[in-house]
C-alpha cells in the first residue's frame, strides 16, 4: 500500500496525455502567431517584511535555517506594490497579492499562488500565477489566467531577486503575456474601460 505505486501508475497516463496535446499546441502557435496580440513587460516588487509581507505559520523544525532559507510548511502572506523601476518611490502601477508556503525539504523552495492587479499599457485588471518560486534563484511562473483586460491571458512571469538585503526585499517581475484568438475578440466591444 505504498503511495508510490500510485505514482507509477499515474505516470504513464499523465504522459500520453500530455505529449499529444504539447505537439498539438506548438503547431497551433506557429499557425497563428503574427496574429496574437502579446504584451512584455518589467515590474519591480518590492516586499517589507511586517508591512506589505507577514509570516502566519510557521514551518516544521528541519534541516538548518539561514537569512534565505525558512522551515518546511512556513505559510507567508503578502501583498507587495509593484512599481515601474527598481527603486520603491517610483510609481506604483500594480499589486502582488497572495501565499507562499515552504515546500522544499531545503527550506530554498515555495509553492506560490498569487493574482497581479495590474494598470500599465492601457491595460488594467489582473492575472492569476502559481508556482515554485526559488528564494535566490530567478523562477518562472505560469500565466493561469486573469480578469477585464486581461481575460484569457495565458503566457508566464519570471521573477528574480534585484536586491535581498535589508527589511524590503526588491524582486525584477517580467511579464510574458499572450492573449489566445478567442480573447482578442472579446476585447473589442466599447465597453472596454478606457484610460
Ligand atoms: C516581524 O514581527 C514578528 C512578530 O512580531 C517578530 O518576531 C519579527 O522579529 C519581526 N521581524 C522583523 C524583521 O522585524
Ligand atoms: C530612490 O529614490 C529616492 C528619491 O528619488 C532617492 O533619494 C534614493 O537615493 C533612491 N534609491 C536608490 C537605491 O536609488
Amino acid at each position: 500500500m505504498s503511495p508510490f505505486l500510485h505514482f507509477y501508475i499515474i505516470l504513464p497516463i499523465i504522459l500520453l496525455v500530455l505529449l499529444p496535446l504539447d505537439a498539438t499546441s506548438h503547431h497551433h502557435h506557429h499557425h497563428n502567431h503574427h496574429a496574437l496580440k502579446s504584451l512584455h513587460f518589467s515590474l519591480f516588487q518590492h516586499e517589507t517584511i511586517n508591512k506589505t509581507g507577514y509570516l502566519i505559520v510557521n514551518g516544521v523544525a528541519g534541516p538548518s535555517v539561514s537569512q534565505t532559507t525558512t522551515p518546511f510548511g512556513t505559510l507567508f502572506v503578502f501583498q507587495d506594490p509593484l512599481t515601474l523601476k527598481p527603486n520603491y518611490t517610483s510609481k506604483v502601477v500594480g499589486t502582488a497579492q497572495g501565499t507562499s508556503i515552504t515546500s522544499g525539504l531545503d527550506g530554498l523552495q515555495s509553492t506560490s499562488i498569487a493574482s497581479i492587479a495590474l494598470n500599465v499599457k492601457m491595460h488594467k485588471g489582473s492575472i492569476s500565477i502559481v508556482g515554485v518560486t526559488h528564494n535566490t534563484k530567478p523562477a518562472s511562473h505560469p500565466v493561469v489566467g486573469g480578469t477585464n483586460d486581461f481575460l484569457f491571458v495565458q503566457g508566464y512571469v519570471t521573477s528574480s531577486p534585484v536586491n535581498l538585503v535589508g527589511l524590503t526585499v526588491t524582486y525584477k517581475i517580467e511579464f510574458h503575456l499572450y492573449w489566445p484568438p478567442y480573447a482578442s475578440s472579446k476585447s473589442k466591444p466599447s465597453s472596454r474601460t478606457k484610460f
